[in-house]
C-alpha cells in the first residue's frame, strides 16, 4: 500500500502529536513536583517526558522517511489535564493505560494490515512502554494522594539520591542524616513493587 494513502501515516501523525503533548505535560508536572520539594518525583516525570519525546521522534522519523507530504491534517481529541499532582498523576496513568491497551495496539493492527510491519512492531513496543508508564504513574499517584510517599507497612530501603545514604525503616528520614537535604530527594523504589514493575 502507498504510505501516503495509508491510515498508518495519519496514525503516526496522531501518535506524534500525542507524544509531544504528553512530553510537555510531564515537564509541567516535573516543575510542579519541584515546587513541592519532591525532587525524586520531579526527576521521574523528567524521565517519562524524555521517553515520550523519544516516541515522538520515532513516529516523526517514519513520516519523514516514508512520506512525501510536508503537511498532514489530523483530527483527534487530546487531553488537557491540570498539572496539579494530586489529580494529574492518576489522570495521566489512565491515559497511558488507554494508549497501552487500545490506541497503540489498534494502530499496530492497522499498520500490519496495510503492510507496514516495521511500523506495526514499533507501535507494539511503544504500547509496552506506555503500560510501564501507567504502572509507575498509578503507583506514585496513589502514594502522593494518600500522603504516604515515604511510609510503608514493612521495613523498606530508603536511599538519598544526592549523597547515597541508605537507611532501612518503615518511614524515611525527614532530612537526610548525611547531606541534610529534604525527604523529596529520597528514591522511591519502583522496581520492587508489584504495582510498578519497570
Ligand atoms: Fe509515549
Ligand atoms: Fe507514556
Amino acid at each position: 500500500m502507498d504510505f501516503n494513502e495509508s491510515v498508518t501515516k495519519i496514525n503516526l501523525a496522531r501518535g506524534f502529536a500525542a507524544e509531544c503533548q504528553a512530553g510537555a505535560r510531564y515537564q509541567f508536572m516535573s516543575k510542579m513536583a519541584l515546587k513541592d520539594n519532591q525532587k525524586f518525583l520531579s526527576d521521574t516525570m523528567k524521565t517519562l517526558a524524555k521517553n515520550e519525546m523519544a516516541h515522538a521522534k520515532l513516529f516523526y522519523d517514519y513520516i519523514i522517511e516514508k512520506g512525501s507530504s510536508k503537511n498532514i491534517a489530523i483530527e483527534a481529541g487530546y487531553p488537557f489535564e491540570s498539572p496539579e499532582l494530586k489529580t494529574s498523576l492518576l489522570g495521566e496513568s489512565m491515559i497511558e493505560l488507554s494508549e497501552a491497551k487500545n490506541i497503540y495496539p489498534s494502530f499496530a493492527k492497522i499498520a500490519q494490515d496495510e503492510g507496514f510491519t516495521d511500523i506495526a512492531k514499533s507501535f507494539e513496543m511503544v504500547a509496552r512502554v506506555e503500560e510501564t508508564h501507567h504502572k509507575i504513574l498509578k503507583y506514585l499517584g496513589n502514594l502522593y494522594k494518600s500522603h504516604t510517599m515515604y511510609k510503608r507497612n514493612k521495613p523498606t530501603k530508603w536511599k538519598c539520591s544526592n549523597c547515597g545514604f541508605v537507611e532501612i525503616a518503615k518511614e524515611s528520614y525527614k532530612t537526610c542524616p548525611l547531606c541534610h537535604l529534604e525527604q523529596g530527594y529520597v528514591i522511591i523504589n519502583l522496581e520492587d513493587t508489584d504495582e510498578a514493575k519497570c
